[in-house]
């Protein structure tokens, strides 16, 4: 059995706790999939960011997940490892398996109480509803003194019946009780009523924390958190660039500044180090291939970036008269200019830890190659430059399908042909095609030599850092046999950029999410 330290026992009522549900409600939204490695990359990073919790799987629903909560709770020291599970008991002695070597394990244990979860999805009877939440609650505090409850649905739930289930978990030893507004229904008053009213109803409800769940269907996850906040909850459970299910969950770097900034107005404080906010952002944006929409609060690209002529003078005079916060807080580099040709390895390697990579020898010298030949075509070196290696050579080391050449021709007077050359499983293999352009050209020739059914379901070119000689980084989202997954290349040829995102797919395709991928070299601090 593990003991209760830091979190659960900390009762200080201006400390909120942050939960962070990246890796298990993040991830389960189409196109956040993330192999075991990258997971494991990012609960490192998560814990330098100084959370209180990672909820880092859903340790029955797969192998795949089981393996990764597992590797998680091995691997990763701070933050209490917490995996989700149903009332049923294989759920629970699964999270417990997949938890059992963290620091601190915490069980987190759900049933729908709404009365329409409870009547059509679960077919239970309320009675019953109560009774298994009690006996999970009991089950997993047979193995951990930290064990959460949530009543799923719980805002669409009748206020009487989540005090008689929440009781029931209270009594069978839920040491915390987490509120869900699962389909992003609530507002915030009625949020912070609802915490209100339990906390005032509930027998022994000053002796367990209280939490917040937010999906953002309304635009209200971050509000309503904060509004539960007000009212007692001292828990939140969110996610890195607010990504989850639907509309996604609550965006911790958000609630995180908002309690940081506005400390005067809410007296409430949070043990996040804000200034790994952006490398955290930047790195689940790298590995899941998503970008963060450039408007997005705190981490988007225009978050600190003054294009009237009025604010940057404004600016220019004093920064503060439309900067609220120092973009060096929240971890934002203020020179982003960082290397060039004649850096070495060793600066080389301390700026890519800062940025949250930690690279054994071997696959710090393929990426400080591949920094070279990159130097050698472009004069500046940035951040997002020494990701976009990172992520292309390091932690996505081709498998399956690996380029070796790839030559188009094109223009206005030709039809656009291209001739690529791969290593497929050992054997080179070669293949010439026609397309609309040259990117459709090359693409086709690699379908031809992958024999890939997938279909293209985005297509994303973005330069990477300004100037004609930048990188041009290719997104790619493919779809087969029901599987998602997104790819990513990089390069000062936006030919080859998408080559090598195609291939990054098909690779990630052929791998799935539950497959150990080559990327156990790149570690935690
Ligand atoms: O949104 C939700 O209800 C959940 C629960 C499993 C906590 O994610
Ligand atoms: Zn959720």
């Amino acid at each position: 059995m593990t003991n209760v330290t830091n979190s659960q026992s900390s009762q200080a009522t201006d400390y909120v706790r942050i939960f962070d549900t990246t890796l298990r409600d993040g991830e389960q939204a189409p196109g956040n999939s993330m192999n075991m490695a990258e997971k494991l990359r990012l609960a490192h990073q998560l814990a330098r960011l100084n959370v209180d919790v990672i909820e880092a799987g859903f340790p029955i629903s797969s192998p795949g997940d089981f393996e990764s909560v597992e590797l998680i709770a091995t691997e990763v020291r701070g933050p209490a490892i917490c995996g989700l599970a149903r009332t049923a008991d294989a759920d629970i002695d699964a999270a417990w398996n997949a938890i059992r070597k963290a620091e601190r394990a915490r069980i987190h244990t759900f049933i729908a109480t709404s009365p329409i979860h409870m009547r059509d999805k679960l077919r239970m009877t309320p009675d019953e509803v109560v009774e298994a939440a009690a006996r999970a609650v009991e089950r997993a505090r047979g193995y951990t003194e930290d064990v959460e409850f949530s009543a799923e649905d719980a805002t669409r739930s009748e206020w009487d019946f989540l005090v008689r289930v929440y009781q029931a978990a209270i009594n069978a030893g839920a040491t915390t009780l987490n509120v869900p507004d699962t389909v992003g229904y609530t507002v915030p008053e009625e949020y912070g009523r609802l915490f209100a009213y339990l906390r005032e109803h509930l027998v022994g409800a000053e002796n367990v924390i209280f939490s917040a769940h937010c999906h953002n269907d309304l635009g209200l996850a971050v509000a309503n958190s904060i509004a539960a906040i007000q009212n007692g909850a001292r828990q939140v459970e969110c996610t890195i660039n607010g990504i989850g299910e639907r509309a996604g969950n609550a965006a911790l770097e958000e609630i995180a500044m908002a309690l940081h900034l506005r400390y005067d107005h809410y007296g409430i404080r949070t043990n996040v180090d804000t200034r790994q906010i952006y490398p955290s952002s930047r790195m689940l944006s790298q590995i899941t291939g998503n970008p963060v929409q450039p408007n997005k609060a705190i981490v988007g690209a225009n978050a600190f970036a003054h294009e009237s002529g009025i604010h940057q003078d404004g600016v220019l005079k004093n920064v503060q008269t439309y900067e609220i916060m120092d973009p060096a807080d929240v971890g934002v580099p203020a020179n982003r200019l960082v290397l060039g040709k004649h850096s070495g390895r060793h600066a080389f390697r301390r700026r890519l830890e800062e940025l949250g990579y930690v690279l054994d020898t071997d696959a710090l010298n393929k990426a400080f190659q591949r920094f070279k030949q990159l130097a050698d075509q472009k004069k500046e070196i940035y951040d997002e430059d020494l990701e976009a290696i990172v992520a292309d050579e390091i932690v996505r080391i081709p498998t399956r399908y690996q380029i070796l050449s790839v030559n188009v021709s094109s223009g206005t007077e030709m039809l656009p042909s291209a001739t690529v050359a791969m290593e497929i499983e050992g054997k080179r293999v070669i293949a010439g095609a026609r397309g609309d352009g040259p990117v459709d050209a090359a693409l086709n020739a690699i379908k031809e030599l992958t024999g890939t059914t997938a279909i293209m379901r985005e297509y994303v070119v973005a330069a990477i850092s300004g100037g004609t000689d930048a990188q041009g980084e290719v997104t790619v989202r493919i779809e087969d046999d029901g599987h998602m997954v997104t790819g990513k290349g990089s390069d000062t040829d936006i030919v080859v950029a998408s080559a090598r995102a195609y291939v990054h797919a098909l690779n990630r395709l052929a791998y799935r999410r539950d497959d150990v991928p080559t990327i156990s070299r790149v570690t935690g601090p």
